[in-house]
C-alpha cells in the first residue's frame, strides 16, 4: 500500500507520544485477551509495535501489506513469521489459526467486510478475534468524525468514521465484548468465530 510505504520510516516516531500516553497500555490490554500456546495471526502488523507483547504461542504469524512497514518490522521479530499479505485476501487455508488480532488496521483496509470474512475463514470455529480500533463515536463527536473522515480518507486512506464492531458482526463474527475508550472514539472488540450451522456443516 503506497501511503503506508511512504509513512513507514516516520511511523514509530510519530506514534511515540501516543504510545507513551495511552496506546502502549491499550496494546497490553488487547494482546492480553489472546489465548496462550496456540496458533495466532496478526493482521496489518505495521512496524511491529505489538511483537514484544505476543503471548507464548505454538506459531505466530504477522501479516502486513506494506513492504516498507515489513522491512522495519523485520528488525523486531520475536520468533514470529512475517508474511506480506492483503488483509482482504489472506494466503492461508481455512481454519489455520486459533485466534486473530489487529490494532488500528480495519480503519485503513479498503473493504473491511471482505477482510472480516477472510478472518472468519482462517480462524477455526470457536476461535477468538481481538481488535483495537478507532471508530465513529455517537452524538456530535460522531458528526465531527464524519467531517474529519473526508480528509483522512483522501490523504492517508484512513476511515475515521467506521462502525467496526457492526461491520465485523455483519461479516459473521459474534461480538462478545466491546470496551469503549476515549469517549467512544476507540473500541477494544472481542469477537468469536461461530460454529457452522447444520446447513453449512453439511455443505
Ligand atoms: C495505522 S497502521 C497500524 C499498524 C500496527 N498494527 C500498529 O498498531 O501500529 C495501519 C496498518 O494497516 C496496514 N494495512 C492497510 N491496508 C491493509 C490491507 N489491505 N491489508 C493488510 N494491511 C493493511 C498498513 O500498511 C499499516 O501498516
Amino acid at each position: 500500500m503506497a501511503v503506508y510505504d511512504s509513512l513507514a520510516r516516520f511511523y514509530d516516531q510519530a506514534f511515540a507520544p501516543f504510545e507513551r500516553r495511552f496506546l502502549a497500555r491499550w496494546r497490553d490490554e488487547t494482546l492480553a485477551m489472546l489465548p496462550h500456546g496456540s496458533d495466532i495471526v496478526e493482521i496489518g502488523s505495521g512496524t511491529g509495535a505489538n511483537f514484544s507483547l505476543y503471548p507464548p504461542s505454538r506459531c505466530s504469524v504477522s501479516t502486513e501489506f506494506s513492504i516498507k512497514m515489513i522491512e522495519i518490522a523485520a528488525t523486531k521479530t520475536v520468533g514470529n513469521h512475517l508474511v506480506q499479505a492483503d488483509g482482504q485476501a489472506l494466503p492461508f487455508p481455512d481454519n489455520s489459526f486459533d485466534a486473530a488480532f489487529a490494532t488500528l488496521v480495519f480503519c485503513s483496509i479498503p473493504d473491511p467486510h471482505v477482510a472480516f470474512r477472510e478472518v472468519k475463514r482462517i480462524v477455526r470455529p470457536g476461535g477468538r478475534v481481538v481488535l483495537l480500533e478507532h471508530v465513529r463515536p455517537e452524538g456530535m463527536f460522531g458528526t465531527a468524525f464524519d467531517v474529519l473522515n473526508v480528509f483522512t480518507k483522501a490523504v492517508i486512506q484512513d476511515h475515521f468514521n467506521r462502525r467496526t464492531a457492526e461491520i465485523a458482526a455483519n461479516a459473521g463474527l459474534m461480538i462478545r465484548e466491546v470496551r469503549v475508550k476515549a469517549r467512544g472514539a476507540v473500541n477494544l472488540i472481542v469477537a468469536e468465530v461461530p460454529e457452522p450451522t447444520l446447513l453449512e456443516a453439511n455443505g
